[in-house]
Order: C-alpha cells, then sequence, then structure tokens
C-alpha cells in the first residue's frame, strides 16, 4: 500500500496493472480489500486505483471529513473531489497528463453514489463508469435518521468496539447471496473482519454524507460515457429490477448480472465480475 496525500486526507492504495486508470470506490462499511480480487483480475486492461475511502482502512479522516460543527461527515461530492485528486497524482505518477488523462470508476454501492457525484462534478475527467450493486436515489427520510442516529451512536467512546461489532453483525445477513453463506464461508468471515477493522469516525462520516446525498435519478440521462451497470443477481439492496431500471435510463449502458453474488460481487464472484468488466471494456475503451 503507498500513502497519498488527497486534500488534507493520508490515503492508503493500492495500484497495479497496465492501461486507462480503474479507480475503485468501495462501499459501506468496507475498504479498498473488497478489490482486491477483482484489481488482480482487470490488472492486464487497467491500470487499478485501489484506495481505502477518507477514513476507511488505513486511510486517514482529516479535518475536511469533519462538518462545520466538528461531526465527522464526508459528502459523496468529498469523496468524489478526492478520487478526482488522487487520479492526478496517479496520473503524473505515471508520466501522463492530468488534464486530459481520462478516469474510469467502479464503485460498489455508496462508491456508486460517488461515481455519480463525481460525474454530475467532472464530467470531462470521466472515460466511463462501473456502476455496481448501487441505486440513484437519495434516502428516504426515514432511512437518513436512521443513519445520523448510528453516526451519534457509534462515535460513542466507551462503547465503539461494541458498535461496530452490533453493525456488522446486523448487516451481514443482506449483504451477500445465500449461495456465498452456503458455501463460501472465508468470503463470509473476510467481509465481516472488514467490517470489524472500520473506525466509527470513519463509519459516522459515510452515514452521515450518504444521509446527506441528493436523489441522483436525473442525472442518469446526462451521463454520456460507456457505463456497465452491474449486480449481484441476489442482491436484496439493490435488487436486478432496480438495476435494470438504471441501465436503462443512461443512455447505452451495459447490462451484467453476476451469478452467486449478492450485494458484495466484487468479493463474492470476482470471476465473473471481471469477466464482465473486460467484456465491456471490449467496446468502452
Ligand atoms: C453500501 O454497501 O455501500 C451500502 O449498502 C450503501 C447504503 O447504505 O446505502
Amino acid at each position: 500500500m503507498k500513502k497519498y496525500l488527497v486534500d488534507d486526507a493520508e490515503y492508503s492504495v493500492s495500484a497495479k496493472g497496465d492501461g486507462p486508470i480503474l479507480v475503485f470506490a468501495h462501499g459501506f462499511p468496507f475498504d479498498g480489500r473488497i478489490f482486491d480480487a477483482v484489481a488482480d483480475r482487470l490488472a492486464s486492461k487497467f491500470y487499478c486505483v485501489v484506495p481505502d475511502l477518507r477514513g476507511f482502512g488505513s486511510s486517514t479522516l482529516g479535518a475536511n471529513g469533519l462538518n462545520p460543527r466538528g461531526f465527522p461527515r464526508v459528502t459523496m461530492g468529498r469523496y468524489a473531489d478526492d478520487l478526482t485528486i488522487l487520479a492526478s497524482e496517479i496520473a503524473c505518477e505515471l508520466g501522463r497528463d492530468p488534464a486530459t488523462e481520462k478516469v474510469y470508476l467502479c464503485g460498489l454501492s455508496m462508491g456508486g453514489y460517488i461515481s455519480l457525484a463525481f460525474a454530475a462534478r467532472r464530467p470531462e475527467r470521466l472515460g466511463g463508469i462501473i456502476f455496481c450493486d448501487s441505486n440513484a436515489s437519495g434516502d428516504t427520510p426515514e432511512k437518513s435518521a436512521g443513519r445520523l442516529k448510528l453516526a451519534e451512536e457509534i462515535v460513542a467512546v466507551e462503547r465503539a468496539t461494541a458498535q461496530v461489532a452490533a453493525l456488522a453483525e446486523s448487516y451481514l445477513p443482506n449483504l451477500l447471496s445465500p449461495k456465498t453463506f452456503e458455501t463460501k464461508p472465508e468470503v463470509v468471515e473476510e467481509l465481516r473482519q472488514t467490517m470489524l477493522r472500520q473506525r466509527p469516525t470513519g463509519i459516522a462520516a459515510a452515514a452521515r454524507g450518504m444521509a446527506k446525498r441528493a436523489d441522483s435519478t436525473a442525472l442518469l440521462p446526462k451521463i454520456a460515457v460507456p457505463t456497465l451497470v452491474l449486480g449481484g443477481a441476489d442482491d436484496v439492496l439493490s435488487p436486478p429490477s432496480s438495476l435494470d431500471a438504471i441501465a436503462a435510463a443512461i443512455p447505452g449502458a451495459c447490462r451484467a448480472t453476476i451469478p452467486d453474488a449478492g450485494h458484495v460481487a466484487s468479493l463474492e464472484n470476482p470471476d465473473a465480475f471481471a469477466d464482465a468488466v473486460l467484456r465491456w471494456a471490449e467496446s468502452a475503451l
């Protein structure tokens, strides 16, 4: 893992491969490790950049990960701006011109929200989007209130570790396909450990950021770059029918469904995930 100063946060990043820059944005409450297996498989086609987002994994939260009242909060726009800065740094490192180098984004769930924020803010920098297990709508008032409550509770210092553990156990059943639970206990454990190693402040920051995000449905028809909408066949949080509707709303978007996978398709079935991306890349690059 390499460290990059991105705005005021220290980002921990693994990078490998050759080709156009493909930046991965992970879901909540995970870190970049959910993409390791996929990045290995895509490194022949892309220069794969896998960061832990601000406040997650080994990346710091930074002062800009706080809202004006000093509470942890990272908006989807802040993460998107971080990824723009990171991609520019990487382009320079590779001897490419950051002003003209196109960035491909692969965002899973919360990472999908970040991809849409990137598309709204920096369309001229985008080469293409791989939108995975995610949605374009904002939160309902109930969902948003639940996230704000979580953000407040999880940083209560004396119970923080127990809170993160309780969050992981409550999320797990909806995150993975029944097939994964039956046949891949090591993947279940890997995802559990990924959630357990997240810091309460990073979780609170992202929860507040997601609660604040706007509905992006109106953006979908304006996306003018090659897009692949991809999701696990057994994803109950972003079901195939809702991903079908998103793909139908984005001009020319391709659609792929990953068998034997739920909400974290990159971890559950990395072979099928990478194959779908490689097939798409044939026409997208
Ligand atoms: C994720 O996996 O990133 C979450 O399901 C996103 C969310 O809570 O909306």
